[in-house]
């Protein structure tokens, strides 16, 4: 028997296959049990014995040929339909960055207070945090500013009606933790602090402290100067001159102020923010005053403590030159990017 014609056919019909079940079709008609060349191989026993081994030979061939092709063709066609298939239901890959959505970050004021911790709490101080709501003792009395002292009036207050107060500076927990951790040892604290101000471009009525202390056998002015200044050169990246005033806070005694080379002309010619003198006024500090050492426990002729509370928010401010204080509470995104 010539299987020419049959090759010539099943070659055409191969070349029509489009879809999986086309080839399930081809399958059923050519290979499966009933099929073409299935067929013909139950012939070859009926045959001539001089012709049954070259037709055996040839229609197995054929066999494994059709087999074969039609295994590659169902293989591309599966393939290509199952990748159809995902083009159309658009399934989503999520490796994809979206485009469309912006990421947020960190607030300028929490990046600088991280950065500051870090630096702190690699000189060996703790970290602490403090409520905003505090009692009047906690606020005024343990640091040593009594009721009808003057220095009341420095700090705008806002009082609840039950006699608590806003925080108005982060002081208030130094009594706190000098029950806490005893005669020694260094902490910071940055807080948010309220105060009943009229605004303007440097005056907030919400803003951010950090407060600094450490108590122990001689401690010195000497090391608030190092620990500070250490800090101030991290966070600015570059070495900070530091220079004190003496200064007047009822907390500390004696009192100094403490001001930096001015980061913006780096004290070599002055410049609008320094008003020419090369300085800018820093943050107020001192050693703290035996009476508030006393009232948290700690005994004054044993033990001395430095202090010191900066404007966090105004740091960030000179760390990137920013003019107008208003704008860390104004939810203005666009200009707390710019930062
Ligand atoms: C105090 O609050 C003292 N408790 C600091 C201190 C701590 C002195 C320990 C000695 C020992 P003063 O009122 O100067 O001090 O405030 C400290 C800093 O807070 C200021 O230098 C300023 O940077 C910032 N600050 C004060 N008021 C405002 C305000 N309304 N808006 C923004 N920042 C302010």
């Amino acid at each position: 028997m010539n299987l020419n014609s049959l090759k010539t056919e099943i070659d055409k019909e191969l070349g029509t296959l489009k879809t999986d079940s086309d080839c399930a079709t081809f399958h059923q008609k050519y290979l499966s049990k009933s099929g073409v060349i299935t067929n013909l191989m139950g012939t070859i026993k009926d045959l001539d014995p001089a012709q049954r081994g070259k037709f055996g030979a040839e229609i197995n061939v054929l066999k494994r040929d059709t087999e074969s092709r039609l295994f590659t063709l169902q293989a591309q066609i599966k393939d290509r339909e199952l990748n159809e298939k995902l083009m159309q239901d658009k399934l989503v890959d999520i490796t994809i960055p979206d485009l469309t959505r912006e990421v947020g970050s960190l607030h300028p004021i929490t990046r600088i207070a991280r950065e500051v911790e870090q630096v702190f709490a690699s000189m060996g101080f703790h970290i602490e945090s403090g409520r905003e709501i505090v009692t009047e003792y906690e606020n005024f009395e343990s640091v040593n500013v009594p009721a009808n002292h003057p220095a009341r009036d420095m700090q705008d207050t806002f009082w609840l009606s039950n006699g608590n107060v806003l925080k108005t500076h982060t002081s208030a927990l130094q009594n706190i933790l000098l029950k806490k951790y005893g005669p020694t040892f260094g902490a910071i604290f940055p807080g948010r602090c309220y105060r009943n101000e009229n605004l303007d471009a440097s005056h907030e009525m919400a803003f951010f402290q950090v407060e600094g202390m450490m108590v122990g056998e001689n401690i010195t002015i000497s090391n608030l100067i190092y620990f500070l200044k250490t800090a101030l050169t991290t966070v600015f990246k570059k070495d900070i001159e530091v220079r004190l005033r003496p200064g007047f806070f009822p907390f500390t005694e004696p009192s100094f102020e403490f001001d930096i080379s001015c980061v913006f002309c780096s004290s070599r010619d002055g410049c609008s923010v320094c008003k020419k003198s090369g300085w800018i006024e820093f943050c107020g500090c001192g050693m703290i005053h035996p009476r508030v050492l006393e009232m948290g426990g700690v005994d004054p002729n044993k033990y001395q403590g430095f202090a010191f509370g900066f404007g966090l928010t105004r740091l960030v401010m000179m760390k990137y030159g920013i003019g107008d204080i208003r704008v860390f509470n104004s939810g203005n995104v666009e200009a707390l990017k710019a930062i």
